[in-house]
């Protein structure tokens, strides 16, 4: 089955990237939330960053306006009955993901391929809740989705071939990179980087440097472009959480236990950029370290 139009479920952080690169690659999207605000907020979202494309020349103003009007919303799952391939983007927990793939199955039309763009949890495992793990495939994007190059391509158990194909012509198209991932917790990039994060985490609880000494040194230090700590924020606390624990709990090592200061912020409700406040404070123009 040739892919033309692609639903996406979820249009938080990466939802809203995703629907952005195939809606500029020349999809049609279909994206879908329970919550109208955030589809709302989405499109913004999306609009913003098409127009910081255009105003760099990386896009015309006329490629910004098609992609925009590529992109449909909706508030339930039935009208994923178009998508040749539905790519799921919500929340990073398992039990939600699950319930979302059994109540889209009934929806999906005959042969119609399903991915998720979850950033740890096993494929095979997520495959198991719909009606066909053979057409079903782990599309990891990186954040923010319309700049990083990578996506991770993971195959579960079942999936077969037309799928992992069709999943490397999708890639292709949108002009990014595939680095394909066996179906172990947090796949590749994750399991790099999430244990990087949490060290950081450790390394700030245990008074060895302040937020700004940490990610200085790792920016200056290292070359990385964000420091961890920024970088967490960036990403999600509660994710980098749930991350570390699909990691300890999957590969039983003591080694990948979540930091207690990363699960005490995320208990406070302090999740970073997208709550105004983690390892920095956001509520003015430019971001405070919190210690
Ligand atoms: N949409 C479109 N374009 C965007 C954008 C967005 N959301 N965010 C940034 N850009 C563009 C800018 O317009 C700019 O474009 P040009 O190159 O054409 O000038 C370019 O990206 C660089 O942006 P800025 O100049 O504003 O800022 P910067 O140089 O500080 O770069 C950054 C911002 C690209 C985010 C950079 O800081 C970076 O690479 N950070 C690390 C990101 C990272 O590691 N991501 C992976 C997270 S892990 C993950 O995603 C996996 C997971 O499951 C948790």
């Amino acid at each position: 089955m040739q892919v033309q139009t692609v639903g996406v479920i979820g249009a938080g952080q990466m939802g809203n990237g995703i629907a952005h690169v195939f809606a500029l690659a020349g999809y049609d999207v279909i994206l879908s939330d329970i919550s109208p605000e955030s589809l709302e907020k989405a499109l913004d979202t999306v609009g913003r960053n098409l127009d910081r494309q255009v105003a760099r020349d990386r896009i015309s103003l006329e490629e910004r306006n098609t992609a925009m009007g590529r992109i449909q919303t909706t508030n339930t799952l039935e009208a994923m009955h178009d998508a040749d391939l539905t790519i799921e983007a919500a929340t990073e927990n398992e039990e939600i993901k699950r319930e979302i793939l059994s109540a889209l199955v009934p929806h999906l039309k005959q042969g119609a391929y399903i991915a998720t763009n979850t950033s740890s949890i096993s494929i095979t495992r997520l495959a198991a809740s719909t009606d066909r793990p053979e057409r079903f495939i782990g599309l990891h994007f990186m954040n923010p989705v319309p700049v990083m190059k990578l996506v991770e391509i993971i195959r579960g158990i079942a999936t077969d071939e037309q799928t992992y194909h069709m999943a490397q012509e999708v890639v292709s198209k949108l002009n990014k990179v595939p680095a394909n991932a066996e179906d172990f917790p947090a796949f590749i990039v994750n399991r790099v980087l999430l244990p990087m994060i949490n060290e950081a985490v450790y390394t700030l609880y245990e008074g060895v440097g302040t937020v700004e000494a940490i990610d200085t040194a790792m920016k200056l230090g290292a070359n990385h472009p964000m420091g961890p700590l920024q970088l967490a924020d960036f990403i999600g606390l509660d994710t980098c959480l749930s991350i570390m624990q699909v990691l300890y709990e999957g590969l039983a090592d003591t080694k990948y236990r979540p930091c207690p200061l990363l699960v005490k912020y995320v208990e406070a409700g302090w999740l970073g950029r997208k709550t105004g406040r983690g390892f920095y404070d956001y509520s003015g123009d430019t971001p405070v370290p919190t210690r």
